[in-house]
């Protein structure tokens, strides 16, 4: 299964500020058994966001998108509404599941406005940008993330209990 990181900050994709969520993103991804053949840096900038979301959607391009950054209260944070943009079923239980196991490390996380949802076979799941955060929320959403992409796309169709 392959999935796509998307680095969200307009620093980063300006060669300000070096990307140190992404290349995390991808290893915590790669070590629970997905290929992250690429990791693209986009700027705060909701249409181009949810752009390159669309095309990975539907050409079938990953299973997964997850993104870092862009998901707080800066006047430009708009990842958020980039991807609820782009997906047709939303997965609230994702976010909120981060945001509660979050809160034991920090109370700033209900800062965080990710959101999560399907557009078709492609679960697209938005992080806050830090590598802290990244690391935490991984922790939180790993497991039950596997399994749900496996009913998507028909690999399993059992819940079997835990
Ligand atoms: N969630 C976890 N697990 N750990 C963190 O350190 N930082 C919070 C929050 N969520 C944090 C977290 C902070 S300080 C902010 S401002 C928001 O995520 C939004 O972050 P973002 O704008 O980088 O997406």
């Amino acid at each position: 299964m392959k999935a796509i990181v998307i680095t969200v900050s307009t620093k980063g994709y300006a060669g300000e500020r070096e990307d140190k969520s992404g290349p995390v993103l991808k290893q915590r991804l790669e070590s629970i058994g997905f290929e992250v053949p690429e990791i693209v840096l986009l700027p705060d900038c909701r249409e181009k966001i949810s752009d390159v979301m669309l095309q990975i959607a539907d050409k079938k391009e990953a299973g997964l998108i997850v993104t870092t950054g862009g998901t707080g209260f800066a006047k430009d944070d708009c990842t958020p509404e980039a991807t609820l943009d782009v997906v047709e079923r939303r997965a609230d239980g994702i976010p909120e599941a981060m945001r509660a196991y979050s809160s034991q490390f920090t109370d700033r996380a209900m800062l965080s406005r990710a959101v999560a949802g399907i557009r078709k076979e492609t679960v697209i799941i938005n992080l806050p940008g830090s590598v802290k955060a990244v690391e935490e929320c991984m922790d939180c959403v790993e497991n039950s993330l596997v399994h749900g992409i496996e009913i998507l796309t028909g690999q399993a169709v059992e819940c079997g209990g835990s």
